[in-house]
């Protein structure tokens, strides 16, 4: 940069010819790990808008400093998207034969913006460029007419707590945990007694449709992530008791449920993104090794082996986790080990899922306690004026449901 020379930093939108290359530079220096901490790098694969393209609506917006020499270089960097969601529920009427003694609840949408990926350049912070970036991404957000912003971040990022709370209105919203699991070099025996059926995605549209279209963030497109091709598959799981030895097909299936079930699907987050553990000790890297090795050797042992996470890995995100009956925990502890069995013979390093601290399914998900996150921020704006909201009121003031829907878009 020119000394003493004018410079002003330019916000507009990314062009993937041109700026791929200061892009992934500014991602690098954010993800370096400094004094010999632990960091997780994470590789975008060559396409900087791979976490946001899969979404009806999407914006990326780079920050430029330019000099009045018309030296250029990306400092900063900013990723939104927008989606229809249920914010919440109201009862319709359920008017069979002219009857209006019976009610049912149907889900109330809203159109709900999501920040993710910002990044500013390390040498450039404090500087006013964060907060550039996110109200023109929120400018972008209220000309498309979403209702409603929100981000997601670390609790101890205190520079994005500050920024989004302090300086841009948001305010703590939901507290979901990230659960995580490690993909072991042995396959995970999955409990006797129950059933596991693959379903198509017309039938795991109609179930969810049916069955979950009122949790809260259920997106009203739910087809297209069920027919998108990172996704896996969408598997039910029921005790084998009692039930036949094929999918009855969604309409049997749901006018004659078992007592218990359960349902989850597989997305391929492999395919969008990579991580990698950097600046782990030689001894942690050591002992990581040898349990793999281990385990690889003597798999029916089942030891719980650290898997390779110190070189790019991948992973499985379980979305869409539900269930009915006494047993479902059972079941959606089945339906994880059968993912777990899926991520290990497509070679994931983990299996990754997001689900409300409510959530009574939760105990039923196996993961390590040191990999997951206990409580991962959701903070939430109002954007406008009008709103699709009407009963639900301000969406957010209201109360935290027991189930949230993790779109797996968005991860
Ligand atoms: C979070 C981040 C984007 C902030 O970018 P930035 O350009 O430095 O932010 P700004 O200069 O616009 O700061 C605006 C306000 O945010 C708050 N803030 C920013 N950095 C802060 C810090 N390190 N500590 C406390 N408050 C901070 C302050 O209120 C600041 O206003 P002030 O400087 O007048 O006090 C940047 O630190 C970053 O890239 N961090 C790593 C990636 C990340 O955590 N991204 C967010 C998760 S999506």
């Amino acid at each position: 940069m020119g000394e003493g020379g004018e410079v002003v930093v330019v916000v507009r939108e990314f062009e993937p010819v041109k700026d791929r290359i200061g892009v992934e530079d500014v991602e690098r220096n954010c993800d370096a790990g400094s004094n010999g901490k632990i960091s997780i790098f994470t590789d975008l694969l060559g396409d900087p808008i791979c976490r946001v393209r899969h979404f009806p609506a999407f914006l990326m917006l780079v920050a430029e400093m330019v000099t009045d020499k018309e030296e250029r270089k990306i400092v900063g960097l900013i990723r939104g998207c927008i989606n229809t969601v249920t914010c919440g529920k109201k009862l319709s009427r359920n008017g069979k034969n002219g009857s209006n003694d019976s009610f049912k609840p149907i889900p109330v949408y809203s159109k709900l913006a999501y920040v993710l990926g910002l990044r500013v350049s390390p040498s450039h912070r404090r500087m006013g460029i964060g907060l550039k970036l996110v109200s023109r991404m929120e400018d972008w957000f209220r000309e498309k007419g979403a209702e409603y912003s929100y981000m997601a971040t670390d609790k101890d990022n205190e520079a994005s707590v500050k920024l989004f709370t302090d300086r841009c209105g948001y305010a703590k919203f939901r507290t979901p945990c990230i659960l995580v699991q490690p993909v072991f070099a042995h396959r995970v025996s999955i409990t006797k007694g129950i059933c596991i059926f693959p379903i198509s995605p017309s039938d795991a549209e109609s179930l969810y449709r049916r069955r979950f279209s009122t949790t809260e963030f259920f997106p009203s497109d739910i087809d297209s992530i069920l027919y998108n091709r990172l996704n896996l598959g969408t598997f039910v799981a029921v005790p084998s008791d009692g039930f036949s030895d094929s999918w009855p097909g969604v309409d049997d299936f749901l006018s004659k449920p078992p007592e218990s079930w359960s349902v989850l699907s597989i997305w391929n987050s492999k395919e969008v993104f990579t991580m990698e553990v950097r600046g782990a000790s030689r001894t942690i890297r050591g002992l990581a090794k040898t349990s793999r090795m281990v385990d690889r050797a003597f798999p029916w042992l089942g030891i719980p082996s650290v898997p390779e996470l110190f070189r790019p890995f991948g992973f499985h995100f379980l979305y869409g986790l539900g269930g009915e009956g006494p047993d479902a925990v059972r079941l959606t502890k089945a339906l994880c080990d059968f993912a777990h069995n899926v991520a290990k013979e497509r070679g994931c390093g983990l299996v990754v899922t997001e689900v409300s601290s409510r959530e009574p399914l939760r105990v039923g998900i196996p993961h390590w306690k040191r990999l997951s996150c206990d409580e991962d921020l959701w903070f939430m704006k109002r954007l406008g004026e009008d709103y699709s909201d009407g009963s639900v009121g301000d969406w957010t003031k209201s109360p935290c449901g027991v189930s949230i829907f993790v779109d797996p878009r968005e991860i």
